[in-house]
C-alpha cells in the first residue's frame, strides 16, 4: 500500500484517490506521528508527503522525522511535501522570487519518475516558497521560467520531490507521474480491489464493536444504507437501524425503504413515524437554519428515545463521506463552514457515542461501487442525494403540510418524465423546489393568481461545485405543462440555470 501523510493539504485525499484509481489501496496519515504509524503498518511500499499551507522554515512548522526518508521505502514529496524533504535532508528552502499558481508551461527532464513523460508540458502550480538548494544526492530534473528546482530526484535512495500537483487534473501527465511513482519506482501491484476493501473493513469493524451494540440513523441514501449494510455483514443483530419518517420525505419513499431494508436488514430496522411532531415544530418557521436546527434537535430526540428502549449502545454508524466532512468543518479548519449539515457532527456530541465510519475516506462514485458489491439494487446504488432535513429546505420559508404534498406531487412528476430521457446517475441531484410567491396567470378562461415550483439540476462530481444541467427542452416542457395542470395551486414553473458556487444545491 501507499501511505500518503497529510500536511493539512486540501489535496491528500484526493492524491490517496488517485492511487486507488491506480488500482494500489492507499492510506492517509496525519502529520501528526507519522512516521511511528507508518513504522506499525504492513507492507507499505511507498510514502507520498501532501501539499499544505505551512511555511517549512518557520519555527514548529509542520513536519516529518527525516528517519522517514531512510527507511529503504520510496518517497514522493508533493509541493509542500517537496520542501519537507528538501529541508529535513538539510537542502535550502526559500521564499522564491516569484510566485507560481496555476497552470505552468515547465520542461521536465528524465529520471524514473518522468518516464516516458519528458519534455515541456503544462503542470498545475500554487506555491511561493521552493527548493532553492538541493539536498545531498539530489538533482534538479525540472524548471519553469521562474523556478530552477521544480522537480528534484534522488534515484539510488528512491526520493523525489516535485514542486507542482500531479494529483489534479489540470497537470498534464500528472497520472502518469503517479503511475511511476507507484508501479515503476515502489513496484507496487495493482491489487486493490474494492472486494478486498470491503471485506477488510468489515472486519475491522466486526474488532472495533467487539460484542457492543451499535446503532445507526438509516435515510434510505446510499451512503447511510451503505455504511449500514457493512455494519450488519460485521455485527449482524447487534446492529440497529432506526429510520426516522419526518413526514419531509419524498412520494413513496418511506414505503420503499421499508421494502428495501426489512429484507436486508431482518429484524434490525426500526421505523419511526413522526410527521406530526416534525410538523408541529416547524410551524411558523422561516428561516432556513433555524429550520434545520429544529429538524436536528428533534431527530436526535426521537433517535435517543429509541436508543434508550434499546438499552447501552456504544457505537453510532454514520454515512459520513469525504466531501461531508470538508463541507461541515468547522472554521478553524480548512473548509468554512458552508450550512450546519446536521447529518456530521451533531448526534455524537449530544449523545456521548464513539463513531463508526466506514466511509469517511471515500467520494460519492467509490461509495457507489462498494453498495453495488453488497447487492443494493440500482435505484439504491443511483439514488440521488436527499438532505437530511428533507423537503423542509426545498419548501422555501414556512413548512406546511399542503405545501409539502404539492411539493412531493410535482418532485414525483419530475422524477418520471426525467427518467424518460435520462438515466438517474447522468445528472448529480435534480429536484423540485417549492416557492411561495404568487404571480399571475391564467387558467381556463380566469385569471389565477397562484404559487410557483422551480427546478434545480445539477451536474457535479462530488457536490461542491457544479454546474446546472443543459436537461432536454422537451422533458422541460412536458414537466412544466403536466405541473401546472396537475399540481393544485401551482401555476408557474421556472428553471433554475445558477451553477455552484455561487448558488449552493438547495435554495435553502
Ligand atoms: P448545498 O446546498 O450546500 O448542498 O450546495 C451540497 C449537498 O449537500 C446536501 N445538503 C444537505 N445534506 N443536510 C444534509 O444531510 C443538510 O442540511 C443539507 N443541505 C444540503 C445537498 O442536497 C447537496 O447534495
Amino acid at each position: 500500500m501507499i501511505v500518503v501523510v497529510d500536511f493539512g493539504s486540501q489535496t491528500a485525499h484526493l492524491i490517496a484517490r488517485r492511487v486507488r484509481e491506480l488500482g494500489v489501496y492507499s492510506e492517509i496519515v496525519s502529520y501528526q506521528g507519522a512516521l511511528k504509524k507508518i513504522k506499525s503498518m504492513e507492507k507499505v511500499e511507498g510514502i507520498i508527503l501532501s501539499g499544505g499551507p505551512a511555511t517549512i522554515y518557520f519555527k514548529d512548522a509542520l513536519t516529518i522525522e527525516s528517519e522517514a526518508f531512510e527507511l529503504g521505502v520510496p518517497v514522493l514529496g508533493i509541493c509542500y511535501g517537496m520542501q519537507v524533504m528538501g529541508h529535513e535532508l538539510k537542502g535550502k528552502v526559500k521564499q522564491g522570487s516569484a510566485q507560481e499558481y496555476g497552470g505552468v508551461k515547465a520542461r521536465l527532464n528524465s529520471c524514473k519518475l518522468f518516464k516516458g513523460i519528458t519534455g515541456v508540458q503544462r503542470v498545475w502550480m500554487s506555491h511561493s516558497d521552493q527548493v532553492v538548494k538541493l539536498p545531498k544526492g539530489f538533482k534538479a530534473v525540472g524548471n519553469t521560467k521562474n523556478t530552477k528546482n521544480i522537480a528534484m530526484s534522488d534515484e539510488k535512495r528512491n526520493l523525489f520531490g516535485v514542486q507542482f500537483h500531479p494529483e489534479v487534473n489540470h497537470t498534464e501527465n500528472g497520472m502518469k507521474i503517479l503511475k511511476n511513482f507507484v508501479f515503476g519506482i515502489c513496484e507496487s501491484q495493482k491489487n486493490w480491489d474494492k472486494a478486498k476493501w470491503l471485506r477488510r473493513e468489515i472486519k475491522d469493524i466486526k474488532k472495533t464493536a467487539g460484542s457492543d451494540r451499535v446503532i445507526c440513523g438509516l435515510s434510505g441514501g446510499v451512503d447511510s444504507s451503505t455504511a449500514a449494510a457493512m455494519v450488519y455483514k460485521a455485527i449482524g443483530k447487534q446492529l440497529k437501524c432506526v429510520y426516522v419518517d419526518t413526514g419531509l420525505m419524498r412520494m413513496n419513499e418511506t414505503e420503499q425503504v421499508e421494502k428495501d431494508f426489512k429484507k436486508m436488514f431482518s429484524g434490525s430496522l426500526v421505523i419511526v413515524k413522526a410527521e406530526k411532531q416534525f410538523l408541529k415544530a416547524l410551524k411558523g418557521q422561516i428561516d432556513p437554519e433555524k429550520k434545520r436546527m429544529i429538524i436536528g434537535e428533534l431527530f436526535i430526540r426521537i433517535f435517543e428515545k429509541e436508543a434508550k428502549k434499546w438499552g447501552k449502545v456504544k457505537w453510532l454508524v454514520q454515512g459520513t463521506i469525504y466531501p461531508d466532512v470538508i463541507e461541515s468543518a468547522k472554521s478553524h479548519d480548512s473548509a468554512k463552514v458552508i450550512k450546519s449539515h446536521h447529518n456530521v457532527g451533531a448526534l455524537p456530541e449530544r449523545m456521548d457515542f464513539k463513531l463508526i465510519e466506514p466511509l469517511k475516506d471515500l467520494y460519492k462514485d467509490e461509495v457507489r461501487v462498494i453498495a453495488k458489491k453488497l447487492g443494493f439494487e440500482k435505484h439504491i446504488v443511483w439514488r440521488q442525494p436527499f438532505p437530511g432535513p428533507g423537503l423542509a429546505i426545498r419548501v422555501r420559508g414556512e413548512v406546511t403540510k399542503e405545501r409539502l404534498d404539492r411539493l412531493r406531487t410535482a418532485e414525483a412528476i419530475l422524477r418520471e418524465e426525467m427518467l424518460k430521457y435520462l438515466k438517474i446517475e447522468d445528472t448529480w441531484q435534480t429536484h423540485a423546489i417549492y416557492v411561495p410567491i404568487k404571480t399571475t396567470g391564467v387558467k381556463g378562461d380566469e385569471r389565477s393568481f397562484e404559487e410557483m415550483i422551480a427546478i434545480r439540476s445539477l451536474e457535479s462530481k462530488d457536490a461542491m461545485t457544479g454546474d446546472w444541467t443543459r436537461l432536454p427542452y422537451e422533458m422541460l416542457a412536458k414537466v412544466s405543462s403536466r405541473i401546472v395542470n396537475e399540481v393544485k395551486g401551482i401555476n408557474r414553473v421556472v428553471y433554475d440555470i445558477t451553477t455552484k458556487p455561487p448558488g449552493t444545491v438547495e435554495w435553502e
